[in-house]
């Protein structure tokens, strides 16, 4: 019998995708909050532990995820500033999304999570091909737009902008492929200036032809830096997969990872991903004679396994990535508000506060989000539209004892959003009344029924969701409205907008550094529970936090 292919699959290197990560985000959020803080060691606290730290206090040692105690004891200058309230994030974040976008000309620009963007900007740079003036590159004028000419920035396209990954071959005008990636490489550039010098976030940066390989060569310079893959050949792309590890690939998760370097070595590995330590490469694999798409089939086959998965991470391992960039949705698929409690609501005041507080948010955001801009800022409430009325509200809890005993599962609990929250007559504070109680309490006590009569919630979500686009409203307007929309949002985000303002707090970073809530005890464990949603062993104490990344990614 034939034995199976082990050809190389196909690369498209036609396109040039962008990968922005800001660089300690939660902790550059605060930094520009209070600029004070810039030339400090910051870490960013969710209980006890650092969400993230500057790299300031990662120059003394300390590390994202680390205990509150350890980063301490490594930087004892260690500012600590509170990250347990994510609205400011998130605002920032979808500012910058928004920044990002509005440079898109195909609207393919991604998030993840809330602090990196995919760019598909394939298109601009092929519009820039074609007004290369070969006979002064040094001072070539990049167009930002196709209708006018004087939107752009002048740039030396003599040599990519930032550092370069592989072999660079040196200019050659003729190579199509190369000529891509060294206008990528400035446009990349320019992005990041201007978003330091609008918004003041630095960012880094990977320019290559698919979203694998950007995601990777970007973390090869941080931070503030960018870094172009010129890898050209099929050859040059196996070299620069060849020396990662297999978990260090996205796509790669810990179970596919886990199973294969068992099959390579013969050894059973960690049974979590927290011990488990990646020793085997992707070129360890991929020149393995054994290993083919249908053997890497039947090794990864099982419960819950892809069908396909064999061919995709034969993809993956050779740096081939057909995934496309996701278009950006004008109006959000849902929009959730939570909030974590580190010793725990116990009783039904408690947590009817706290719903009370979670609701105002919500209806607040569903009003940034939902309703067509006011850009003249002084139309009545009978003049505004909602683009789309979300129809179902969602509650959902955590407990602790759920995550003691490490069988983590979130309980949620779902039903018809009430429609007097569309009414722009109310005040917000009385809609977030009514909405606990004809909302929300009614869906609190069917999770009861499923928990027993005691209560002690770690963690309270709200959601709205199942968008239905301009149903009762002016359907005719709603395409116009949605640039509008945009506009409001940035109207609404202002308050997070860097801005050269004299009124700008000079020190109100929380140093909790001698305030730790008395729970902390209960947090203090070295046990180990693995993530629902990705597979990672993580710590108990990290767990959390770890989730509300997780759950930040939709
Ligand atoms: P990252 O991009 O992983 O980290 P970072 O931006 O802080 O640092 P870097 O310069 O290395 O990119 O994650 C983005 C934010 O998400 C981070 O600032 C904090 C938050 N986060 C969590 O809250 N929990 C987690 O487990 C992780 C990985 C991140
Ligand atoms: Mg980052």
């Amino acid at each position: 019998m034939e034995p199976p292919p082990r050809r190389s699959p196909k690369r498209r290197d036609g396109r040039v995708i962008l990968q922005f990560d800001y660089d300690c985000f939660y902790a550059q959020v605060h930094e520009n909050k209070n600029p004070a803080l810039k030339s400090k060691p910051v870490g960013v606290k969710q209980k006890n532990i650092l969400a993230t730290c500057n790299y300031s206090a990662r120059d003394h040692g300390v590390r994202k995820l680390m205990l509150v105690s350890e980063a301490r004891k490594t930087c004892p200058g260690l500012v600590l500033v509170d990250g347990e309230d994510l609205t400011p994030f998130r605002d920032v974040s979808k500012m910058l999304f928004s920044f990002f976008r509005s440079h898109s000309w195909n609207g393919k620009v991604e998030r993840l999570g809330l602090d990196e963007i995919f760019m598909d900007v394939t298109d601009i740079v092929e519009y820039n091909m074609t007004c290369l003036n070969r006979n002064s590159l040094a001072c070539s004028f990049f167009y930002l737009s196709k209708k006018d000419p004087e939107r752009g920035f002048t740039c030396d396209l003599t040599a990519i902008a930032g550092c370069v990954q592989g072999r660079d071959p040196g200019l050659d005008v003729d190579k199509a492929t190369y000529v891509r990636l060294l206008l990528g490489s400035h446009l990349a550039r320019y992005l990041r200036t201007k978003l330091e010098a609008d918004f003041g976030y630095t960012s880094t940066c990977g320019v290559s032809t698919n979203k694998l390989l950007s995601k990777l060569v970007g973390a090869k310079n941080k931070p503030r830096n960018q870094t172009t893959l010129l890898a050209l050949e099929d050859q040059d792309v196996a070299a620069f997969m060849d020396a990662h590890t297999l978990r260090s690939i996205p796509g790669i998760g810990f179970r596919t990872a886990s199973l294969l370097e068992t099959y390579m070595t013969g050894k059973e590995s960690a049974a979590d991903s927290h011990s488990f330590k990646s020793t085997v490469t992707a070129g360890d694999v991929r020149s393995s004679p054994k290993i083919t798409p249908g053997t890497l089939e039947s090794i990864l086959r099982g419960p819950g396994a892809e069908k396909g998965i064999g061919s995709r991470i034969w993809a993956l391992l050779h740096g081939v990535d057909p995934t496309e960039v996701k278009e950006a949705r004008a109006i959000p698929s849902q929009i959730s508000i939570e909030d974590t409690y580190g010793s725990g609501l116990s009783t039904i005041p408690q947590i009817t506060e706290e719903l009370h507080k979670l609701s105002y948010s919500l209806i607040r955001r569903m009003r940034i989000d939902l309703l067509a801009g006011d850009s003249s800022g002084n139309r009545s409430a009978e003049e505004k539209r909602w683009l789309a009325r979300p129809r179902t509200l969602r509650l959902s809890i955590r407990s602790w004892h759920q995550m003691q005993s490490q069988s983590y599962n979130r309980s949620s609990r779902s039903g018809i959003l009430p429609p007097f929250v569309f009414d722009l007559n109310l005040e917000i504070e009385h809609l977030a009344e009514r909405l606990v109680v004809e909302g929300l309490l009614p869906l609190l006590r069917r999770l009861q029924n499923e928990k027993g009569p005691k209560w002690n919630l770690q963690l309270i979500n709200i959601c709205v969701a199942n968008m239905v686009l301009g149903a009762a409203d002016d359907k005719p307007g709603v395409g116009r409205d949605i640039a509008n929309m945009f506009r409001n949002q940035d109207e609404a985000l202002r308050p997070w907008k860097v801005l050269p303002s004299p009124d700008m707090p000079e020190n109100d970073a929380e140093d909790t550094t001698s305030g730790e809530t008395g729970s902390e005890g209960e947090w203090e464990t070295t046990a180990n529970a693995s993530c629902p949603q990705c597979g990672y062993s993580i710590p108990l104490f990290a767990l959390q936090a770890h989730l509300r990344y997780h759950d930040m990614e939709d």
